[in-house]
């Protein structure tokens, strides 16, 4: 593995496959073809280009005619909806059924129209065996995957990475790949259609703590040589296409670039919190951001909430009730395995401005709570929220699910009232 986010890596599996004092030599050793793959429009400023040079037995062009694909549950529905103002949870899907991770994609909802470049989706995968001969290739932007069942490992072309619940894979816009599993398998797909991800600021933390990068890795180059008919899926502007490609897609002996894919294992993230009183907001546990227009107001961030210490005095810990200016969306990647919202699987969404807070009882037992001593919290479980400055549409499938909990949403609307004027 390489370590380092956002780096000029270079990788190669044959010796001599990657050539040094050029790109594009008129005969790449090894009978290989040199082929570019930009992430970002060839006139990106630098900080923000991202590209990777390959070297591959086949170029990608063998491929095709590409052809419509129909997908019933990973499409662009949610644009029919209304943006959604209800607190809404969903149970862990049921691990069942026999689809590969393409099957089995569903989205919940999302914010804009891949075709115009803004926008976000969020999707969950249910996959009960790996992908046979076949890929995805994603144009519309980069994707977050982040099981919480099953550890996948996804061929890329750029190499293999497994990854496990706990960790994340960052698959950037235009990298091929295919998933293959391990038995029953679930997890979380996240999809920024503007900027790629990147590491938020640290602003006055300074140069330490919270995402380092130097924690990410991305795959050694490994090439497979077949002469198979593959089946190529991929999505341009939210709608699905498919052809036949002649051999593998993994076929990239070496490679150069800064536009690869990522493994992160959320463990690694430093936490910094409050020593003394009051809650940071959760934004001080953003691991990614997909930046937007305005500074800070972005398409996605990535928040984990990692196992910390909290140690306030005179301080309500629960979250506060509060309506902030995101769409909040929470799953639980690792944790118990119950069938019901707040367990590992489940999904639960906070509009923009939607009040939220917890429930009555969490706030009698807050009350009722004696000394301030130190607690250690996010034992044995770890929760994570992608915020969006988009409001979110949800589609007609996630209302209509099964897992849906109809009633969620209701624990926070009876609050007793507690005034009293004190003397
Ligand atoms: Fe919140």
């Amino acid at each position: 593995m390489i370590r380092g986010f956002g780096g000029a890596h270079e990788s190669e599996a044959l010796e001599g496959a990657l050539p040094r004092d050029r790109n594009n030599p008129r005969a790449p050793k090894h009978g290989l073809y040199a082929e570019q793959i930009n992430g970002t429009s060839f006139t990106v400023p630098r900080h923000r280009n991202r590209r990777v040079w390959t070297y591959r037995i086949r170029p990608s062009t063998c491929v095709g005619p590409w052809r419509g694909y129909a997908h019933a549950t990973f499409n662009l529905a949610y644009l029919e909806a209304r943006p959604e103002i209800a607190l809404r949870g969903w149970r862990p899907p049921a691990l069942e059924g026999d689809r590969d991770f393409l099957d089995g994609l569903a989205t919940y909802g999302g914010a804009g129209d891949p075709a115009n470049r803004r926008g976000f989706a969020a999707h969950q995968y249910v996959a009960t065996r790996s992908m046979d001969r076949r890929a995805f290739v994603n144009h519309d932007g980069d994707l977050l995957l982040l099981p919480d069942t099953g550890a996948l490992r996804i061929r890329t072309e750029l190499g293999a990475l497994t990854v496990k619940p706990g960790e994340l894979a960052l698959l950037p816009r235009a990298i091929t790949f295919s998933v293959d599993v391990d038995g029953p398998s679930r997890g979380y797909l996240f999809e920024a259609y503007a900027r790629a991800f990147e590491l938020p600021e640290r602003g006055v933390i300074g140069a330490n703590a919270v995402t380092d990068a130097r924690h990410f890795e991305a795959p050694d180059a490994a090439f497979e040589e077949d002469d198979e008919a593959w089946e190529i899926v991929a999505k341009q502007g939210g709608a699905l296409h498919h052809a036949e490609r002649e051999g593998t897609p993994f076929d990239v002996v070496a490679w150069h670039g800064d536009l690869a894919p990522y493994r992160y294992d959320l463990a690694m993230f430093v936490p910094v919190g409050a020593i003394d009183r009051d809650h940071p907001d959760p934004s001080l546990f953003t691991v990614l951001s997909a930046p937007l227009d305005q500074p800070g107001e972005n398409t996605a961030d990535l928040v984990v909430f990692p196992e910390r210490w909290d140690v306030t005095e005179d301080t309500f810990r629960p979250p506060y009730f509060h309506k902030n200016a995101a769409t909040e969306l929470n799953g639980i990647v690792t944790g118990p395995d119950r069938d019901q919202v707040f367990a590992r699987g489940g999904l639960f969404l906070t509009p923009p401005h939607t009040p939220h807070g917890v429930p009555d009882g969490a706030v009698a037992r807050e009350l009722a709570r004696g000394e301030d001593a130190p607690k250690r919290l996010g034992v044995g479980e770890r929760w994570m929220q992608l915020e969006s400055t988009f409001p979110m549409h949800l589609s007609p499938w996630a209302m209509a699910a099964p897992h849906r909990d109809a009633t969620f949403g209701e624990a926070v609307r009876e609050i007793e009232k507690r005034f009293r004027r004190e003397v």
